[in-house]
Formats: structure tokens, sequence, C-alpha cells
């Protein structure tokens, strides 16, 4: 007899959402979504299942925060069978969604949008350790890599670091090859020039030291590449990265404790 997949309901289906359907997610899982129209559709076919009996696993909160905020205990509807919740949201507590939920079946995790090939560093945090089961665990191994986190603050950093990174690492690189494509305007190098030589650079340096030595390998003494180096400390580009780590963390925390906004 074959046995029933678990059953998954996405609450909101967004730009998040749409990421984490990994061709492992959707062999092994059975996906409704609902989104702000409110019916539910299948992920497969885009159909509105004939029974609904909200018998879910998993509920993943996939919904921006102040919409939680604002109409959480809407989705009281859905905890009939008491899933397991699992919140992408940034900045709002396990208290407040256990709260609002009426649940102590709370996880946050923390993707990003790589899972959608099986890339995502995927941050996870429960208080309540016997939710991290087997399952769980193979479940959100279909988004890639998982690190469990020992305090709830730690999801905040991995938001920063991890979930709003990859847009800022794609700007750094792109502002490179703009830059780029600027200065060799007759030549005309090409995009895949340059993302193959961000590509070579992460594949001969595996740390932060390494890193290091590399730059003082190519640097030489009055050479062109300590020109552009010294411009860059000049610049404070130290300051400019942990800046915008630091304030896409405090943004984290800041939606936590902001009100209710009215309805
Ligand atoms: N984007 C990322 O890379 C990322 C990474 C980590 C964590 N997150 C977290 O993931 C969450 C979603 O982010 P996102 O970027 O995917 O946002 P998004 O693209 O704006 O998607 C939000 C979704 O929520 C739906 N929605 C709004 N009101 C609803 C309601 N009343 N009932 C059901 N669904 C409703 C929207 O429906 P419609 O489509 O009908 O408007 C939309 O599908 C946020 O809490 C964010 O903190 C995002």
């Amino acid at each position: 007899m074959a046995t029933r997949k678990p059953q998954i309901l996405f609450i909101g289906y967004g730009h998040l959402a749409k990421s984490l359907l990994s061709s492992n997610l959707l062999k092994n899982y059975h996906i409704h979504y609902i989104n702000s129209k409110n019916s539910i559709f299948y992920v497969k076919d885009k159909k509105t299942p004939k029974k609904l009996d909200y018998n879910y696993d998993y509920i993943f909160l996939l919904i921006r925060p102040d919409v939680f905020k604002k109409i959480g205990k809407d989705f009281l509807i859905f905890t009939e069978n008491n899933p397991t919740i699992i919140s992408c949201m940034a900045g709002i507590s396990i208290n407040s969604i256990s709260q609002t939920l009426n649940s102590k079946k709370v996880i946050r995790i923390m993707p990003n949008v790589m899972a959608k090939k099986s890339l995502s560093q995927t941050y996870v945090y429960s208080k309540n350790k016997k939710l991290l089961n087997s399952n769980f665990k193979n479940l959100i191994k279909s988004f890639g890599s998982v690190i469990f986190a020992n305090n709830e603050d730690d999801i905040n950093v991995a938001t920063a670091v991890f979930g709003s990174g990859p847009a800022f690492i794609a700007h750094i690189i792109n502002s490179y090859m703009i830059a780029a494509k600027k200065i060799s305007h007759k030549s005309k190098i090409k995009d895949i020039e340059l993302i193959e030589l961000f590509q070579n650079v992460l594949a001969l340096n595996n740390n932060s030291r390494e890193l290091e030595k590399f730059v003082m390998s190519i640097a030489s003494k009055k050479g062109t590449t300590q020109a552009g180096v010294n411009y860059l400390k000049s610049q404070n580009i130290n300051k400019m990265i942990s800046t915008t780590l630091d304030r896409a963390y405090k943004r984290a925390k800041e939606i936590g404790n902001e009100k209710k906004s009215p309805k």
C-alpha cells in the first residue's frame, strides 16, 4: 500500500513560497496554498481541491509579518489537526505565533530563495526540540543544508546574513560587472567572463584568511591592484558592508516589536 504523503499548507504564495518548491519537495509532499484571495489551491495544478478537511501535517507561514499581525487569527481554522507550524517570517517570535495560533508546535526557519535548487542554507530554531524530529529534518533538507540555531536571536542574524544576503551579494557582484563593462566599452567584456571570475576566486579560497592572503599575493607595492585596494580601504568598504548587515538585522528585530497596524 502506498504511504500517505505528508500534507502541507503554504499560507502565502509569494516570492519565498514559490522559491521553496524544490523538486524534492514537490515529489514527496502534497502541497496546498492560500493567498490573499482566500481560496485554497493545489500547488501542482493550481486547482481547488474537491475535499477540504484541513488535515495538514505542516503549515508554512509565508505571509509578510504585518499581515500575520493583522489577521493571524484567521488562520486558526487550519490548525485543527494540530499541525507543526513552520514560520519563515522575519521578526515574529515563536511566543507570538504560539499565542496567535494557539499552538505549542512552532518552529522558526530562515531559508532563502535558493531553496528551489536545494541551495538554501536554512537556519532552524524551536524551543521544543522534540519537534526537530527526522520527518521535519527530511522536509527541511529539501531546501539544501540545515543549520540548527541555539537561540531565537540567531534567526534574526540569519535573516540578515542568509535570508537577505543573496540580494546583497548579487548587488555587489552586479556593481562590479557594471563597472567592468563601463571601462571596457571598446573591448566589451562579456557577463559570463565576469561571472566566471567570481566563481574562480571562490573556487580557490575557502576561508577569510585565504582570501586575505590572496589579496596580498596580487597587490604588489605601487602596482595597479594596490591602487584599487587602497581606494576600497579609503572608502571603508568593510564598514559599508557591516552597516548593511546591521541594518537588516536591526530591521528584523524591529519587525517583531512593531505594533499592529490598524485594519
Ligand atoms: N523573499 C525572501 O527572500 C524571504 C527570505 C526569507 C524570509 N522571508 C519571509 O517570507 C515571508 C514572505 O515574503 P515574500 O517575499 O514571499 O512576500 P510576498 O512575495 O509579498 O508574498 C506574500 C504572500 O502573502 C499573500 N497574502 C497576503 N495577504 C494574505 C492573506 N490575507 N491570506 C493569505 N495570503 C496572503 C500574498 O498573496 P497575493 O499573492 O494574493 O498578494 C502573497 O502571496 C515574509 O514574512 C518574509 O519575512 C522572505
